[in-house]
């Protein structure tokens, strides 16, 4: 990977030092313009003349393929969403419920999660059972946590893949291989995961998936994607629909739910210019390959938390376990609400990077594209104000 050429095309690196991509990740000059060109022929020739109609098909539908090229899942088993919590409502909402039945997640979540599973219960009596985890926990202790966690009335295990305020990357397969075993699913909240870490719906057995477009993939806000194993399609009934949930022909004597189809999930129509634009950084984070990705994000994140462990007065909150760890560094100074680091980061250093709540720490979102200076900058920055 040349780091350097890749930041060359990424016009916001040269003016600030970019550690944020875990909020929004930095586009590409060429996802803007891939942006730009579509918005351009639509103002142009019309969105819904013939040629522009036709195109606009073509983006929808090479979207969808590379949504499952990052997931590695067939195209018939992926939808385009707007971003990772459409995805996840979509399966939520989607399921039959009943009072009673269980959802398993765990204490350093998202909102995401959390709330969708709160509403569950205001609507179903669908009952949260919340693992507490700690973000040194060994791998076997949170499997334990989590095996201790399940009931007869456990019916989802609903977590975050890598959690978003202290970059942890829960053991999702054998959480996976543990749901099973219990007759229970498992849904994990990609937001931190697409274009970050390999994903493998095909090996990897998880039942549903979701990712969003605008982060580690470097697209717009606007675009995600949902994965649904194929057999558990039609278990999932659309909340929201439209035209394509009916197989086709439609006539008023056809009117036959497609309920085996992601099509069903599709409420109308779509934006062609971000799906352009996910399009582009799809095929740009693709050219890098993730696997490399995945290793360089982990080696920035070591050299960041090996130097931050030196600094007295820091503590890293982010797993020291490699297995466990991926491109987000959480951290704390004594002191110092994280509010202010953050706010002393940019203001006095052009550092971007955001405070989290639960534990309130800073996060670091390292991606392949900070250099090991940069990392350095941010080390030292943080020493002085500690
Ligand atoms: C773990 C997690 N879930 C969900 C979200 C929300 O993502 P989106 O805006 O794609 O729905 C985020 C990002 O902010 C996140 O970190």
């Amino acid at each position: 990977m040349d780091v350097m050429q890749l930041r060359a095309e990424i016009p916001v690196l040269s003016r600030m030092t970019y550690m944020n991509t875990g909020w929004s990740g930095p586009p590409p000059r060429s996802v803007a313009e891939a942006l730009k060109t579509r918005v351009d022929l639509e103002m142009e020739e019309g969105a819904a003349s013939p040629a522009v109609q036709e195109s606009g098909r073509e983006i929808r539908g090479n979207a969808r393929v590379a949504a499952a090229g990052l997931l590695n899942a067939s195209i018939d088993e992926v939808l385009v969403t707007r971003n990772t919590t459409e995805g996840l409502n979509i399966v939520l909402s989607g399921l039959d419920w009943k009072p009673g039945d269980e959802i398993i997640t765990c204490n350093l979540e998202h909102g995401s999660v959390i709330v969708p599973i709160v509403m569950l219960g205001e609507r179903y009596g669908v009952k949260p059972r919340v693992v507490t985890l700690d973000p040194h926990d060994s791998r076997e202790t949170i499997l334990q946590k989590f095996e201790e966690a399940f009931t007869p009335s456990t019916r989802m295990v609903f977590v975050s893949h890598i959690e978003y305020s202290t970059g942890m990357r829960l053991p999702a397969e054998d959480l996976c291989r543990m749901a099973h075993a219990h007759g229970a699913l498992i849904m994990l909240d990609g937001a931190q995961t697409g274009g970050h870490i390999q994903l493998d719906m095909a090996g990897q057995g998880f039942d549903f998936y979701s990712i969003p477009g605008q982060k580690w993939v470097l697209g717009y806000e606007g675009v995600g994607a949902l994965y649904i194993k194929r057999e558990l399609i039609p278990e999932v009934h659309p909340a929201h629909t439209g035209g394509r949930a009916l197989v086709p022909p439609v006539t008023p004597d056809h009117l036959e739910p497609n309920i085996n189809s992601m099509d069903k999930f599709v409420g109308g129509s779509s934006s062609a210019p971000l799906q352009a634009a996910f399009l582009e950084a799809s095929r740009f984070i693709g050219e890098i390959g993730v696997e490399n990705i995945e290793t360089r994000n982990l080696g920035l994140a070591e050299g960041l938390k090996a130097q931050l462990r030196q600094i007295p007065g820091v503590s890293v909150l982010s797993p020291e376990d490699t297995e466990l760890s991926a491109g987000l560094v959480s951290f704390a100074v004594a002191g110092w609400e994280p509010k202010s680091v953050v706010e002393n980061l940019w203001n006095n250093h052009r550092i971007v990077v955001r405070q989290v709540p639960h534990p309130a720490a800073v996060r670091a979102s390292l991606h392949f594209f900070n250099t090991e200076d940069e990392v350095n900058q941010l080390a030292e920055a943080v020493k002085a104000l500690a």
